[in-house]
Formats: C-alpha cells, structure tokens, sequence
C-alpha cells in the first residue's frame, strides 16, 4: 500500500508493535530491498545491501561510535551510520608523533530513507537524493549480479565452517 503526499510516495512497512518487536524487517520497496532497524526506540531504513560489497546489513550489530549509531556490516565489518548512511574508519595520522587513532568519515556512502510513524502504522519514503551513492549500485543489474556471487561465497564459507 502506497500513498502519496507532497509528490513522494509513502509505503507501508507494517504495524508499528510487529516491527518493533521484529527490531529487524526487510522489505521490498519499488524492486528495493530495505532494512528497516527499530533500535533505542527509533526506527531507521536504510538499503539492505552493504555499499562495500553487496552483502545484506540484516544481522548486523549496532554500535555506537563517536556518538553516531551505526550497524557494523557482518561481512568485513564496515560501519555504517543508522541515520546518515555515513562510512566511518578509524586511522592515525602516520606525520603524528604519537600516533593517536580517530574515526573518521568517508561521506555518505550508503542511501537511508525516511521512516513516518502515523498512528499505529510505519511507512518508508525512498531517499530521492538525486546524485549516485555507493549502495545504489547494488540495486543496478550488474550489482544484483555481484551481491549474489557475495551471498553464494557466504554460504561456502558457512558450509565449509561447520
Ligand atoms: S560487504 Fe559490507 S563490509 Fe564488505
């Protein structure tokens, strides 16, 4: 169920209790898979899939890191800010001479979305932020081609580990 309001499209994602209970949903918007987070009493949507290499952030952990909320990618652990879709990094100026480690941003790397309570219902409005993010490419053909042979190699790895 979709509506529109001020020419964007509003989707529903679900009851307000199920999602919450859920703390972690995905759903299909527009050919879009979206994660949507219920964590520390606010909800957060942001693409399912990791702008580093395809993988789904679905099972990743939340931390807080320089106080920003970020889900940690379970696949090599990029972070990944809740509400900005921010790439976070730690390094250390090597010309320091005490080098001293700090986190540092990459920009806005992967596309979040605007979450609408109304009511008892949660709805989604996709991102319309016009110019490319790193995460859109894994909704393109070719990308949807690579987040697959991501998900196959988990799967190996998985088999191989038990
Ligand atoms: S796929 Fe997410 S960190 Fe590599």
């Amino acid at each position: 169920m979709s509506t529109e309001e001020n020419g964007q499209f509003e989707h529903f994602m679900g009851r307000k209790a199920d999602l919450v209970e859920a703390k972690r949903s995905v759903r299909t918007v527009d050919g879009r898979e979206i994660l949507i987070v219920h964590h520390q009493a606010t909800f957060y949507a942001i693409d399912l899939h990791c702008y580093h290499a395809g993988s789904s952030l679905e099972n990743g952990d939340i931390e807080d890191i320089n106080n920003k909320l970020c889900i940690i990618c379970p696949k090599h652990k990029y972070k990944i800010t809740l509400e900005e879709g921010e790439g976070l990094y730690k390094a250390a100026n090597p010309q320091e001479e005490v080098r001293t480690f700090r986190w540092y941003s990459k920009g806005i790397k992967q596309r979040v979305h605007k979450v609408t309570e109304r009511g008892e219902d949660v709805f989604v409005t996709l991102s319309t932020t016009p110019h490319c993010i790193d995460s859109d490419y894994y909704y393109t053909t070719q990308g949807r081609i690579d987040r697959a042979k991501v998900d196959e190699d988990t799967m190996d790895f998985m088999d191989e580990s038990e």
